[in-house]
């Protein structure tokens, strides 16, 4: 700011001169109309209405004048400041109705082009499937319940009822994990668990009484991968104890399974057969969902999905054998109950007509789209 200036003369102050402060203003005016965006006009108005502006040091310039004159320089100043406010201003409107006006062409939508078909993928059936059947039994009460896929041969096998020199343990052609370096001879004790059965001891172990639990999972068997068998497959495994429960318990939840799976007509049969784990066992069947059963011993109905056999069969059940409950610390004197565990690929294979299990491993989205989200 200059020095007080005692004898003054207006025209001796530069900046405050008449023309000086309308070149200002019509610079101010010239840059906002010469803004051709928001961004410029900011630019703009940063210089020219900022407190680095010629106006803005113009009118510091004021405060170094005498009373008299401050009044004559301080309108002046004030004027000009006022137009170039208002240039702004308009010039903003008038830029921001450019802009609406640009942004509504640029990204106006046609709804009337046709979408863009990305296609949208889908779960696998296997998972939507085990989902399913552990649902049926959510809804009565069970809890569903994990266990490891690298599992102790002692839950695979010993609690199991499987003794060392059992042919059970052949029966189910296991992968054992190696042990450590040098004591691959006596074993890591660590197997893929060949069946969900495991789940079983694991939950006796670990929950209080009464246990009703379903559990889905993954197991691994050293089959090849054909047309009916995978190394790797799932099953989903069942287990009721309580006090009192008996063979019939074990047949209406089958039949309410079957039923709430397949139909209300829907039934299963038990035929006999031998587990280690349950005593005594049986091989599970249900009455052939396609022909129910009308296709035995009648050529003129032959039926494909049961081979005209009128049964499919799904798996394995039983009794939980009270050695099996002992070895878990449950008193078999008190408590029983039944188990059972099937394949979730057989399942899927028979309830949708896959004819080769292959299909269901190899990841190819052209077999899991159709089945979408729901099966
Ligand atoms: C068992 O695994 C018993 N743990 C089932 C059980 C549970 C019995 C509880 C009693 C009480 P099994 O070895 O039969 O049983 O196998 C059960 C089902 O697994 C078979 O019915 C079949 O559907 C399926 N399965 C067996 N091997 C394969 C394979 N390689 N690929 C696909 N599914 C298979």
């Amino acid at each position: 700011m200059s020095a007080p200036n005692k004898s003054y003369d207006p025209v001796e102050v530069e900046t405050l001169k008449p023309e000086e402060i309308e070149r200002m203003r019509d610079e101010a005016l010239a840059a906002f109309a010469a803004a051709d965006s928001l961004d410029a006009l900011h630019e703009a108005k940063v210089a020219q209405t900022g407190p680095a502006s010629p106006l803005a040091l113009a009118n510091r310039e004021i405060g170094a004048l005498p009373p008299h004159a401050k009044a004559e320089a301080g309108k002046r100043v004030g004027q000009a400041r006022g137009a170039v406010n208002k240039a702004l201003a308009a010039r903003q409107v008038e830029l921001e109705a450019e802009r609406d006006a640009r942004v509504l062409v640029e990204e106006a939508v046609d709804v009337t082009l046709p979408y863009d078909r990305v296609p949208s993928g889908a779960r696998h059936p296997l998972t939507t499937m085990m989902e399913r059947v552990a649902d049926v039994f959510v809804a009565m009460g069970y809890e569903v319940a994990e266990g490891p896929e690298a599992e102790a041969e002692w839950f695979n096998f010993d609690a199991l009822n499987f003794l060392p020199d059992h042919p059970a343990r052949q029966m189910q052609d296991t992968f054992f994990v190696q042990g450590p370096k040098g004591t691959e001879e006596s074993g890591s004790g660590v197997v893929l668990r060949t069946h969900t059965s495991p789940v079983q001891a694991r939950a006796l172990l670990d929950r209080e009484l009464p246990v009703y639990i379903v559990c889905p999972g993954r197991v691994f068997r050293t089959d090849e991968l054909d047309a009916t068998h995978t190394p790797v497959f799932h099953q989903i495994e069942l287990l009721a104890i309580d006090e009192g429960l008996t063979m019939a318990d074990l047949k209406g939840t089958l039949d309410h399974m079957v039923q709430a799976l397949f139909g209300a007509d829907m039934k299963t049969r038990l035929r006999p057969n031998y587990f280690p784990f349950t005593e005594p066992s049986a091989e599970m069947d249900m009455l052939c969902y396609v022909c129910k059963g009308e296709s035995i011993g009648n050529p003129d109905r032959p039926c494909r999905t049961c081979s005209s056999e009128g049964w499919i069969e799904l798996g394995g059940c039983g009794m939980v054998n009270p050695r099996v409950l002992t070895a878990c610390g449950v008193d078999p004197e008190k408590y029983s109950g039944f188990a059972f565990g099937f394949g979730i690929e057989r399942m899927l294979m028979f309830r949708h007509n896959v004819e080769d299990m292959r299909d269901m491993v190899e990841g190819d989205v052209r077999f899991t789209r159709p089945f979408g989200m729901e099966i």
